[in-house]
């Protein structure tokens, strides 16, 4: 065990997922099982800056697994961005004494420790929360899992309706830079079809797909489109395809920041426990500037340039199954 290191701060940065509470709780629960202090700072980078950091106990994340959102609050702080903000923050971390830092979060998160590591030696690890599961070096994010559930909840939901009246849905369900969220839903809801931002589907494409569809005698269809769909969100497209898919009437519903709430899923509980109980060992060893993930159901570490720079692809052949499976 790593003699220098005795008090950790632990934050949750960039938009929230569900998971990051458990993820709060390993940590503070790890590191007090190993003697160590644990300190919560508020709103990200943002409560770093302005010396908003408390003492945080094992009772004081008691009844907390189970709940969406982040108790620490989180925030997308702009002044991390720059050498200033970066300065403060360092500042009242030396004015907290402490000595390594647990940062939950997603790129923008990555991107600032990659910054303050160059400049201050103070040793951060970092554990993947974004609902988007964009990060490279681990094969699940915290809280990718619950807000696919809830998009496939929405998306049963809708199947209902849309069955009812003969209509043709386009869902946009998050993800600004990727398509996993979309992809996955898209499989576990049965849609038509899916338009993410990795793999360009032209909207002729899209729409002969459908009248074919509607020829096998398809009376309702669905297609799951990703925010950040390079062709446009769901909107965009559904005003693409107008006057040329006259045999259904055409809905939009954008599920948008319903997918970021709510009571994390199983998978989201052990996931964040795991890691937030890795980061701790790893500091406690003297691992640092890495970003802990899952591989193959097993702890990685990551550099955290890697990733944030690093493309993680999306799996081409669960796009071709997803048509095969919608014919
Ligand atoms: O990064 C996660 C994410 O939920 C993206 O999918 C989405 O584009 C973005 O955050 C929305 O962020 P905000 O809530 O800050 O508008």
């Amino acid at each position: 065990m790593s003699a220098d290191i005795k008090r950790i701060a632990v934050l949750t940065s960039g938009g929230d997922a569900p998971g990051m509470n458990a993820a709060v709780r390993a940590v503070v629960r790890t590191a007090s099982s190993l003697d160590l202090h644990v300190y919560g700072i508020r709103r990200g980078y943002e409560g770093m800056i302005d010396g908003d950091i408390f003492r945080l106990e094992r009772r004081d994340v008691g009844n907390i697994i189970h709940r969406g959102g982040t108790i620490l609050k989180t925030a997308r702080s702009e002044r991390f961005k720059s050498k200033a903000g970066r300065k403060a923050a360092y500042e009242s971390l030396l004015a907290h004494d402490i000595d390594a830092v647990v940062a939950i979060g997603g790129n923008g998160t990555f991107t600032g420790a990659t910054k303050f590591e160059k400049e201050y030696d103070i040793p951060f690890i970092g554990i993947p929360g974004t609902i988007d599961n964009d990060l490279y070096g681990t094969d699940f994010t915290i809280g990718f899992d619950t807000s696919v559930n809830t998009a496939i909840e929405a998306m049963d939901r809708i199947r209902d309706t849309a069955d009812s009246h003969n209509r043709l849905f386009f869902v946009e369900v998050m993800g600004r830079n990727s398509g996993f969220i979309a992809l996955n839903t898209a499989i576990g809801s049965g849609a038509e079809s899916v338009l993410i931002p990795e793999v360009e589907m032209p909207v002729e494409r899209l729409v002969e797909l459908l009248r074919k569809s509607a020829k096998r005698n398809k009376l309702f269809s669905m297609v799951v489109v990703a925010e950040g769909n390079k062709t446009g969100g769901a909107s965009e497209i559904a005003a693409k395809v107008k006057g040329q898919l006259d045999m259904f009437d055409i809905k939009v519903a954008i599920i948008g920041h319903l997918q970021r709430g709510g009571a994390p899923s199983s998978a989201d509980r052990v996931l964040a426990s795991r890691l937030g109980h890795s980061a701790v060992l790893a500091l406690v060893e003297g691992k640092k500037n890495l970003m802990v993930g899952i591989e193959n159901y097993k702890i990685s570490f990551t550099p955290f340039e890697q990733a944030i720079s690093m493309a993680k692809p999306i799996n081409e052949d669960l796009l071709r199954m997803a048509e095969t499976l919608a014919i």
